[in-house]
C-alpha cells in the first residue's frame, strides 16, 4: 500500500471514530462521554426496628441495592464513626437527641463525588426527618452541578416531606422527585419492589431530567 492510500484510509477511520464519539456524547449531552455516572448513597441501620423485628440488613439498604441494580450505580453506605445502638428504644433516644441538638454526627468514610453526576440519596424516616448523619453527608460534600434523587423507607409509603430542604444543605444540587416506600414492604417482598422502582425511574425519565439546562 502506498503512503497516500494509507493516509487516506487513516483519515477516513478517524472521521468515522469522531462521528461515533460525537453521536454518543450527543445522546447524553450534559454528562461526560459514556453517559451519567451514578452513585447510590444511603444511610440504613440493621438491628431491632419497627414492624420487621431484628434485621441483618436495613430496609433502606435493601432498597438501595435494587436501585443500584436498576441504574448501574455504585453503592456507598453513609456510616457514622460511632455506630447507632442495636436496640430500638436506645436508637430512638439518640435520634431524638441528635435532632434536638441539630447534630452533625461524624462520618466513617468519604466518597469522591467528583466521580459522579447523579446521586440517589437514601435514608429511613427518623422522627419525621432524615437522620442527622445524612445532613453531615450533604454538608461535607461538593454538590455543585450534581443531581440528587431521594428515596426513603418508613412506616408509611411517603417521603419525610423535608426533601425540599435538601438543596439548602447540598449547595448547588438539583433535586428530582423521590420515592418513599414502606420499610416492611421492602423487607418482606423485595421482588415486588423491583417493578415499582423501574416504574418510578421510567416516569421520572431520570437521565434526561438530571441533565443540566
Ligand atoms: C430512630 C427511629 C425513628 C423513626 N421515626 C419514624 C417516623 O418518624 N416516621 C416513620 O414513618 N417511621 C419512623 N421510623 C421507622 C423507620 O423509618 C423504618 O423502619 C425504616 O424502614 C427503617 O429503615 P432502615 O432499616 O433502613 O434503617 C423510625 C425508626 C427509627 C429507628
Amino acid at each position: 500500500m502506498n503512503l497516500r492510500k494509507a493516509m487516506l484510509i487513516g483519515a477516513v477511520l478517524l472521521t468515522v471514530l469522531a462521528a461515533a464519539a460525537y453521536s454518543l456524547q450527543g445522546s447524553f449531552a450534559g454528562f461526560g462521554f459514556g453517559g451519567p455516572k451514578v452513585l447510590v448513597a444511603y444511610f440504613s441501620r440493621a438491628g431491632e426496628n419497627y414492624a420487621v423485628g431484628r434485621t441483618e440488613k436495613g430496609n433502606t439498604a435493601a432498597l438501595a441495592e435494587i436501585i443500584a441494580d436498576e441504574t448501574g450505580g455504585d453503592l456507598f453506605e453513609i456510616k457514622t464513626k460511632e455506630a447507632y445502638p442495636e436496640k430500638l428504644k436506645e436508637v430512638l433516644e439518640v435520634a431524638r437527641r441528635e435532632q434536638k441538638e441539630n447534630a452533625r454526627p461524624e462520618l466513617a468514610e468519604k466518597v469522591n463525588l467528583a466521580d459522579y453526576d447523579i446521586i440517589f440519596l437514601g435514608y429511613p424516616n427518623w422522627c419525621s426527618d432524615m437522620p442527622m448523619a445524612v445532613y453531615t453527608f450533604l454538608e461535607t460534600n461538593d454538590f455543585e452541578g450534581k443531581t440528587i434523587i431521594p428515596f426513603s423507607t418508613s412506616l408509611t409509603d411517603a417521603l419525610t416531606g423535608n426533601e425540599k430542604n435538601i438543596p439548602l444543605h447540598a449547595k448547588g444540587a438539583k433535586v428530582l422527585d423521590g420515592l418513599g416506600l414502606e420499610g416492611k414492604f421492602v423487607h418482606d417482598t423485595p421482588r415486588l419492589v423491583k417493578p415499582l422502582v423501574k416504574e418510578w425511574l421510567d416516569n421520572l425519565n431520570w437521565k434526561e431530567a438530571a441533565k443540566s439546562e
